[in-house]
């Protein structure tokens, strides 16, 4: 199993947007079956599949609890193929609880529990909170390669370096971790959209998908929908993932 992170510390910068839809082109165009961990007390993946429920088995207690398999925290959704870990506030308690508790190990909880699944899946997607906190250290430990979607704007680049040394860092741990690449989300052809994929392109070592994800409105009514772009109306968002995870299916 390839297990795929996508973090960028940034928030709003389509994180969330990016590992749903990467996780089911994965499932509609190329067979694969995916687990998708939700990665953030917001619990926006979880919300967007109707499985979001504070009493609910989730993320934080695969990550606390010893007794807890990671089988029982693992939903299905509507769509065969696609499973979820999902999660709610009690991450924030998690998050808390795995600094305290130093009577095993903290970093690598979110690897064993994974390694227990004995490739079941093709793939594993975590979609992380714009944060640095344990569990996400956890999902990078865990992670064989990492995506970092990027909207430009003046803020874009903030934080870019800090993810880097922080990748550089989890290789105590996961020495296997590689930086897959930034693509650029909700783009626009103006101005300010093309310069900032260029200056990504070529003034910064930053890894960089040819694939941009581009703006529509589309986006935003599968998140009312709840269903992903290629199980919604034909969109050119739709079409970018598909091209995005081609692009990265054919680096691997
Ligand atoms: N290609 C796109 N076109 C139009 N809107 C988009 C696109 N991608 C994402 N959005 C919108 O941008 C907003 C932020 O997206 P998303 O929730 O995926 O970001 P995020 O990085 O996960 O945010 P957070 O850091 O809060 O978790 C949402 O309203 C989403 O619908
Ligand atoms: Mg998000």
């Amino acid at each position: 199993m390839k297990i795929i992170s996508i973090i960028n510390l940034k928030g709003g910068v389509g994180k969330t947007v990016s590992a749903i839809n990467i996780a089911y082109t994965l499932v509609a165009a190329h067979g694969k079956k995916v687990l998708l961990i939700d990665n953030d007390k917001q619990g926006n993946t979880s919300k967007f599949f109707d499985l979001h429920n504070d009493d609910d088995k989730s993320l934080a207690d695969l990550l606390t609890d010893r007794e807890c398999s990671i089988k029982s925290v693992i939903k299905l959704t509507t769509y065969e193929g696609l499973d979820i870990i999902p999660a709610n506030m009690n991450l924030l308690r998690a998050n808390k609880e795995i600094l305290l508790d130093v009577s095993r190990p903290q970093q690598t909880r979110l690897r064993k529990a994974l390694a227990q699944l004995n490739n079941e899946y093709d793939y594993c997607i975590i979609d992380n909170a714009p944060d640095i906190n344990m569990t996400v250290i956890n999902a990078l430990v865990a992670s064989d390669d990492v995506l970092v979607p990027i909207k430009v704007d003046k803020f874009a680049f903030d934080g870019l370096e800090l993810l880097v040394d922080q990748i550089e860092d989890v290789k105590e741990f996961n020495d296997n971790i590689v930086f897959k690449g930034c693509f650029i989300t909700m783009f626009q052809k103006n101005g300010v959209n093309v310069q900032g994929n260029e200056y990504l392109a070529s003034s910064t070592s930053y890894p960089l998908f040819h694939t941009v994800i581009r703006k529509t409105v589309k986006v935003d009514e599968t998140t009312f929908i709840g269903k992903p772009l290629l199980d919604y109306k034909k969109s050119t968002a739709g079409q970018d993932y598909e091209k995005l995870v081609k692009e990265y299916l054919e680096m691997c």
